[in-house]
């Protein structure tokens, strides 16, 4: 194992990834941002000096922070924001292997560009022999306007419209916008297609990565099935699919064996209708003959083959999956090696998402339990656990959870969708295995008339709750610290659809904050003088 060091600069910068130029919050000049490497077992340094104009916080998605659960990039919950002009490190060991990413948890940042792939590789990964090359694919939303415009509209009290709509989408970085829309002068090319070269006759692995604002994605490769190997970091026995859907944050390993006529595939990132909400008159949304604004195409082009556009022909992708926003059957995801939960639980978190117009501000919000999240950016929870406060008298609206269950319990958390829409969850810090995935309608019906499967369900960290249905998911209490559990949908948490596991507070107060690096510290002081 080594220590690996990254240097991020943080700077805005002009880009056109969809060739329509605008600024983008770039790490280094690029947007995705460089891809981080390493391998299980490594610590990682990564330095970040923030040359933005505004302050920052950057979260490993995915990556467990054991014992370093202040290097979660969450500010409100594990640190202050780091303040522009500053430079701040996150240190921490990785013990876990496959496809992860980092972006900003500062208000809306990432979707102004600041994320980009993590991969751990695995000297013993049993899958290490099974693909020759591999290549990491991120899909994403993308939008023309920098989020800080039109965050102040969508947020005020009077606003009762929609989430924000994408203008297009990408592929690695590469989208094509149609230019002959822009009218008022903004600079406008065509990038072409984002390309990925093969070899005729090898098999490669994809690490494909949601990393989207709002969208869900169908993935697909002309002719090419796709093994699924990966999902979140979780190895799964391969299930072969012709198309993958994938919500945001979710990552798949798919191999595909490159075994056709020397020639060009197109590679088909369809941004599935349920997630862009159809406004009349608007040529940005989505309605049933205008869903190919939002197919975003790629290239698999075979060494030898002519630099041509491809005219390959899709799977037969049934209209249903480009309209739902589901996650891969669970049924077909089974952890290899096997990875069983505890067979029962010691606990029970019942959450009830919704959102609703609130009676004292009269604005649109976010509730989890009826209550919606706004995070302190001066006061993070864990300076505040730190500073002696007990969890146990927050306030509601700090929306915390989970102080009062034991460390090394076993939790059912249960999720009740009464919103007629998809929310993708993410839980920070853990893998949880997904018992039951209720089909739309079952939030009406008790919870405990579900059938769980506790024998071999997939483990990941982001699951998506089908429209007014009951998820069910289990989770141990192995890491202590504050871990933000949230739609991963960015208008959404923007609304407060977000709530803190507080785990094990008093190992935290007494076993662990006492280590926190004095840099932790540091970042406060700096964004109080900034706020000041
Ligand atoms: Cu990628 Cu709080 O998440
Ligand atoms: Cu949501």
């Amino acid at each position: 194992p080594k220590t690996r060091e990254f240097n991020f600069t943080l700077k805005r910068t002009n880009l056109n990834p969809d060739g329509y130029s605008r600024v983008v919050w770039a790490v280094n000049g690029q947007y995705p941002g460089p891809i981080v490497r390493c391998n299980k077992g490594d610590t990682l340094k990564i330095n970040v000096n923030n040359e933005f104009d505004d302050p920052t916080g950057i979260h490993m998605h995915g990556i467990f922070m054991n014992q370093t659960t202040w290097f979660d990039g969450v500010p409100g919950l594990t640190q202050c924001p780091q303040s522009t002009g500053s430079s701040f490190s996150y240190i921490f060991k990785v013990e876990q292997y496959g496809t992860y990413w980092y972006h900003s948890h500062f208000v809306a940042q990432y979707v102004d560009g600041l994320r980009g792939p993590i991969v751990v590789h695995d000297p013993e990964d049993p899958y290490k022999d099974s693909s020759d090359c591999e290549y990491v694919m991120t899909v994403s939303d993308w939008y023309h306007e920098p989020t800080g415009n039109f965050m102040p509209t969508f947020r005020s009290v009077n606003y009762r419209g929609n989430d924000p709509v994408p203008d297009s989408g990408e592929i690695s970085g590469v989208g094509r916008y149609d230019c002959s829309k822009v009218t008022d002068g903004t600079p406008c090319e065509d990038k072409g297609y984002a390309t990925y070269v093969v070899k005729k006759g090898k098999r490669y692995r994809f690490r494909i990565i949601n990393t989207s604002a709002m969208a869900h994605f169908i993935i697909s490769i002309d002719n090419h099935p796709m093994s699924v190997v990966e999902i979140d970091g979780i190895n799964v026995k391969n299930h072969t699919l012709e198309y993958l859907p994938i919500n945001i944050a979710q990552r798949y390993s798919v191999i595909i064996h490159c075994d056709k006529d020397v020639d060009n595939f197109w590679i088909r990132a369809i941004m599935s209708r349920c997630s862009i909400p159809y406004r009349p008159g608007d040529p940005r949304t989505i309605n049933s003959n205008s869903s190919l604004n939002y197919e975003v195409f790629g290239i698999l082009r075979y060494e030898g083959a002519p630099k041509t556009n491809p005219n390959s022909t899709s799977f037969d992708i049934p209209n249903s999956n480009t309209s739902d926003c589901y996650d891969v059957d669970l049924n077909n995801l089974k952890p290899y090696p096997a990875d069983p939960p505890p067979e029962n639980a010691d606990h029970t978190l019942n959450f009830t998402v919704n959102v609703v117009l609130l009676p004292t501000s009269r604005m649109l919000a976010a509730i989890i339990n009826g209550q919606s999240f706004s995070p302190d950016f001066d006061n993070p929870t864990v300076m505040r656990l730190k500073n002696g406060e007990d969890p146990s008298r927050f306030q509601p609206s700090d929306n915390a959870y989970a102080y009062d269950i034991p460390s090394n319990s076993v939790v059912d958390v249960v999720m009740i969708n009464r919103e007629n829409r998809t929310h993708p969850f993410h839980m920070h810090g853990h893998a949880f295995w997904v018992l039951c995935q209720g089909d739309p309608g079952t939030n009406s019906s008790d919870p405990s008339t579900l059938t769980l499967n506790t024998v071999d369900p997939p483990r990941r960290d982001v699951v998506t709750l089908k429209p007014l249905s009951t998820t069910i998911i289990r989770y141990v209490t192995d890491n202590p610290g504050v871990w933000a559990y949230h739609c991963h949908i960015e208008w959404h948490v923007e609304m407060g659809m977000v709530v803190q596991l507080i785990e094990s507070p008093d190992i935290l107060t007494k076993q662990q904050l006492p280590n926190m690096p004095s840099s932790l510290t540091d970042l406060c002081k700096q964004y109080d003088n900034s706020t000041d």
